[in-house]
């Protein structure tokens, strides 16, 4: 029986523990999932692609069945190549909806793949990449949002938080 593969795509930059949750539940419901850590052509990236890539390889290191890929170019075609079954997405609410339903039907329209949306813990649907970069950038604790790891790297790329008003 050939073994069924899941695409979870995103820019993750940085990954967040909402992320993890959803390749947990792409992996209850595909025999292999790879993460594809690509770059949004709308967003400016703080981390780049290869240390997006390491910081998510070792969040997931203990998840049999899973792996984690660099995206240099369209996912439609990272997806033919794989053969994979599905492209996976984590809504957090209708804006989430709005953002990935033209990307859904460009890709299937590109390669035919369908994207399964799946719901997350509503107890982590506070949590994204934009959030958490928004909370380190003034030196805000992001322990609760994001990877051990992930948390060191995200707080080095932004350096040591600028003295607050009053603290000079
Ligand atoms: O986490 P994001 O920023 O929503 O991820 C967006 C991402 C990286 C998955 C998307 O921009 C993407 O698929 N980029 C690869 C290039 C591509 O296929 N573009 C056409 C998308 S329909």
């Amino acid at each position: 029986m050939t073994s069924r593969i899941a695409v979870c795509p995103g820019s993750f930059d940085p990954v967040t523990l909402g992320h993890l949750d959803i390749v947990r539940r792409a992996l209850s419901l595909f025999d292999e999932v790879v993460v594809a850590v690509g770059s949004n052509a709308a967003k400016s990236q703080l981390l780049d692609a290869r240390v997006r890539t390491d910081l998510f390889a070792s969040a997931v290191a203990d998840l049999a069945g899973v792996r984690v890929v660099q995206m240099p170019g369209l996912l439609a075609d990272l997806c033919r190549e794989l053969g994979a079954s599905a492209i996976v997405k984590g809504l957090r609410g209708g804006a989430d909806f709005d953002a990935e339903q033209p990307m859904a039907l460009m890709n299937r329209h590109l390669a035919g793949v369908e994207t399964v949306f799946v719901t997350g813990d509503p107890a982590l649907s506070h949590i994204s990449s934009s959030m958490v970069r928004d909370v380190a950038r003034y030196g805000g604790d992001i322990c609760d949002l994001v990877p051990e790891h992930v948390a060191d790297a995200v707080h080095r790329a932004f350096g040591p938080p600028a003295p607050t008003e009053g603290s000079r």
